[in-house]
C-alpha cells in the first residue's frame, strides 16, 4: 500500500468525468489498497478515485472507523450507481478532503438504492439511508466531475473558490 496526494480545488482534473472500471484487476485493487490508506491518514469517511488524480469510477469508504475506537468497516464500490432515490430529503454538513476545511449544509434525497461492484467482481445492489446515502451520493457526484459546493448557493461557491484560487497562486498547498 502506498500513501496518494489528494489533489484539491481549483485542480481542473476534479471537474472530469471518471472512467467504468472494466476488469476488477490487481491494478485496481492495488489502487483501492491505496485509497483505503488514503482516506484513514487524511483522515476522511469516502473518496473518489479522482481525488487521487485516477479517472476511474472507484469509491473507498469508511462509515465505522474512528481514531481510538479500533473499528472498521472498509468498503469499496465500484462503478456505483443511484438506481433509486426517495422523494424524502434530508440535510447534512458535508465536507470534502479536496476542499479542505470548508463545510456547508447539502439537501439530497434521504435515501437511495446502489448498484455496483465490489473488488470480487459480483454486481451488488443495497439501500443505502442516512449517512451513507448522504456519503456515497457525494462520491458518486466526484465520478461525474461535481463537487458538493456545486449544491450550495452561487455566492457561497463563489466566496470558497476564489479562496481556493488565491490560495493556490499564492503557491499555498493545504495539507
Ligand atoms: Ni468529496
Amino acid at each position: 500500500m502506498a500513501l496518494r496526494e489528494i489533489i484539491i480545488i481549483p485542480d481542473k482534473q476534479l471537474r472530469l468525468i471518471s472512467k467504468p472500471v472494466e476488469t476488477v484487476s490487481a491494478e485496481v485493487r492495488r489502487l483501492a489498497d491505496d485509497m483505503f490508506e488514503t482516506m484513514y491518514e487524511a483522515p476522511g469517511i469516502g473518496l473518489a478515485a479522482i481525488q487521487v488524480a485516477q479517472p476511474v469510477r472507484l469509491i473507498t469508504m469508511d462509515l465505522v472507523r474512528k481514531e481510538g475506537n479500533g473499528l472498521t468497516e472498509p468498503r469499496a464500490f465500484i462503478n456505483p450507481e443511484v438506481i433509486a432515490a426517495s422523494e424524502e430529503m434530508n440535510v447534512y454538513e458535508e465536507g470534502c478532503l479536496s476542499i479542505p476545511e470548508y463545510y456547508a449544509e447539502v439537501e439530497r434525497p434521504k435515501q437511495v438504492r446502489i448498484r455496483y461492484t465490489d473488488l470480487d467482481g459480483n454486481v451488488q445492489e443495497e439501500d443505502a439511508d442516512g449517512l451513507f446515502a448522504t456519503c456515497i451520493q457525494h462520491e458518486i457526484d466526484h465520478l461525474n466531475g461535481v463537487l458538493f459546493v456545486d449544491h450550495i448557493s452561487k455566492l457561497k461557491r463563489a466566496m470558497v473558490m476564489r479562496k481556493f484560487e488565491k490560495a493556490a497562486k499564492r503557491g499555498i498547498k493545504y495539507v
